[in-house]
């Protein structure tokens, strides 16, 4: 299987986790957007779905999926995304995409989070990927220099603003040894809304697609 297949097959695994009659969450970017697809094909046996981007509420509504306020929402059974880098203790890098803050929201009120990647999202070690920060725009150059003192090198995502009205800096140059660490360090400084570093929520599951197959990996 070549990339998208192995991105298709993982999307299509993780619907056989979908309890019937629930609301999911669904992720955003390409992975996610053939489990949108796939959805589709069960539209019948959910209630509906809490997007984590505009781009996939788009989506949901093009398939006749309900998109629901995560407000109106009490219970979220199950999460599905996507994941830029991805270790086999299922800390992931997310936010590729510009959606990290709405997808670390989603993640943190879903019961179960299920990641789906192809087999080149598997690492040892997170930080080649660079790390998307999400930032007030005014505190740009703060958070810049405050990363800098961290270690790494910001970025500014160019002609980028987040559905929330915010930039992105894509931090290069991070060997991410302790992610939990690094994820509480950096939401610590004032002006980031959320960075992608999703470790103290990890993946509960992890669909990989791979050559031979789809594997299931939990922690
Ligand atoms: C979106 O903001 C990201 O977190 C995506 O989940 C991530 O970038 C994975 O995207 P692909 O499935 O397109 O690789």
């Amino acid at each position: 299987m070549n990339q998208d297949e192995q991105k298709r097959a993982a999307a299509h695994a993780a619907i056989q986790h979908i309890p019937a009659g629930c609301i999911v969450g669904v992720g955003t970017g390409s992975t996610a957007n053939y489990f949108i697809d796939a959805l589709a094909d069960i539209r019948s046996r959910i209630d509906g779905a809490i997007a984590s981007s505009e781009a996939t509420a788009r989506r949901l509504s093009g398939h006749g999926i309900e998109v629901m306020d995560l407000n109106n929402v009490d219970e979220l059974p199950l999460y599905v995304d996507g994941a830029d880098e991805i270790t086999s203790h299922l800390h992931m890098i997310k936010g590729g995409g510009g959606a990290l803050t709405r997808e670390k929201v989603v993640a943190a009120v879903a019961k179960k989070f299920i990641c789906i990647a192809d087999q080149s999202k598997l690492v040892d070690v997170l930080g080649k990927f660079p790390l998307p920060v999400e930032v007030i725009p005014m505190a740009r150059g703060y958070v810049a220099r405050e990363i800098i003192r961290l270690g790494g090198q910001p970025m500014l995502r160019q002609g980028f603003t987040t559905d929330n009205g915010n930039v992105i800096l894509d931090v290069h140059g991070l060997q991410i040894l302790n992610p939990i660490e690094l994820e509480t360090e950096l939401n610590q400084i004032t002006g980031i809304v959320t960075n992608g570093l999703f470790a103290r929520r990890p993946a509960d599951l992890l669909l990989l697609g791979s050559e031979g197959g789809v594997r299931t990996i939990v922690i």
